[in-house]
């Protein structure tokens, strides 16, 4: 069994994130969608909401777990799960950049690997704080994210008492 994490803040999931997991899916036998905590971080939406619409957008695929990942090491988690492999979407050098130390720093931590995967063409322009920008001053994201995603963006969801902006 061959087992991945997709790890992330998904504040919102979108649909670059999508693509990244669903071919994940395709090179292991289980992908866990880890959703991640960091108190040092504003969210606009609450770990409940950020896992219920990665569910929502997920649930057509096979082999794909989402899984709040707490707020300890990513490395970890991976193997308290059994994970031998990270997956993350490269949209850019600047993305490698940020992201080869943390594959190694995980590597070296407790073996799990990295595998880097280029983002579509069509989704490097992607991210969730650039959707919720745009959003917000009225600009029209629903290319950008699934239609449950877009429904909860527009309502501005989140429980007032979790809600971080951001
Ligand atoms: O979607 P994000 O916010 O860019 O996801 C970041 C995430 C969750 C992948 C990153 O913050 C992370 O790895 N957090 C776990 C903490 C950790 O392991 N830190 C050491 C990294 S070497």
């Amino acid at each position: 069994m061959r087992r991945a994490v997709c790890p992330g803040s998904f504040d919102p999931i979108h649909n670059g994130h999508l693509e990244v997991i669903a071919r994940a899916a395709g090179l292991f036998d289980e992908v866990i969608v880890a959703v991640s905590t960091n108190y040092t971080k504003k969210y606009r939406f609450t770990l409940e909401e950020r896992m219920d619409m990665a569910r929502e957008t997920l649930a057509s695929l096979r082999g794909i777990i989402v899984e709040p990942m707490g707020e300890g090491l990513l490395a970890e988690y991976c193997r308290q799960r059994g994970a031998t492999a990270i997956v993350k979407g490269l949209r850019s050098s600047s993305d490698f950049d940020y992201e080869l130390p943390m594959a190694t720093m995980n590597r070296q931590l407790t073996g799990v690997e990295t595998v880097f995967l280029p983002a579509e063409a069509h989704y490097i322009h992607l991210s969730s704080t650039l959707i919720k920008e745009v959003a917000q001053l009225g600009g029209d994201v629903s290319d950008f994210v699934p239609k449950s995603v877009l429904k909860r963006i527009l309502a501005g969801e989140s429980a007032p008492d979790q809600r971080r902006s951001g």
